[in-house]
């Protein structure tokens, strides 16, 4: 999600909601990572001022659990799988391809925030080597000429055509 078109009434909705639940800082932070993608450092103070907690503590859980991100991520989160299993059905071609492809590195999002590329360890769908995500849907027996296909459809001009 493009930081500059950040809805703020939906931080103040989500605080509202968790503000009097004890053990609150975990489901507040998903929600506000599922609603804007992120974890916005704005909305660190708010939310430690109605939990009554410092801000710093607030950032400690949000950089320690890995699902969360204080970082904005594109539109279609890439999750190309390294392990074992995808790596011996050449995993690493893959990879290669899509960073050529959307010209991104591990861990970057494009300018546009249309795409972030991410590896993880395993997906869990080895029996489908060389395999990769994009948002919550599975791609599977990669190739490049499948990757740049599936790239494709999530392309930003692809969305405005149709
Ligand atoms: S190793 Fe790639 S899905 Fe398990």
């Amino acid at each position: 999600m493009d930081p500059k078109e950040i809805d703020w009434n939906k931080l103040t909705a989500i605080i509202e909601k968790h503000r009097t639940q004890k053990w609150s800082l975990i489901p507040l932070l998903q929600e506000v990572q599922e609603v804007y993608g992120y974890i916005p450092p704005e909305a660190i103070e708010p939310i430690a001022e109605s939990l009554k907690m410092l801000p710093a503590q607030v950032q400690g859980v949000a950089t320690f659990y890995s699902g969360f991100s204080l970082k904005p991520k594109g539109k279609c989160v890439l999750k190309v799988c390294r392990g074992t299993a995808c790596h011996v059905k050449g995993s690493r071609s893959i990879l290669r391809h899509v960073k050529k492809e959307l010209h991104l590195e591990e861990g970057e999002t494009s300018e546009d925030y249309q795409f972030t590329l991410e590896t993880v360890a395993c997906l869990g769908a080895c029996f489908l080597a060389p395999t990769m995500m994009v948002n919550r849907e599975y791609y599977g027996k990669l190739n490049p000429t499948k990757v740049t296909s599936v790239l494709g459809q999530y392309s930003k001009n692809k969305e405005d055509d149709g």
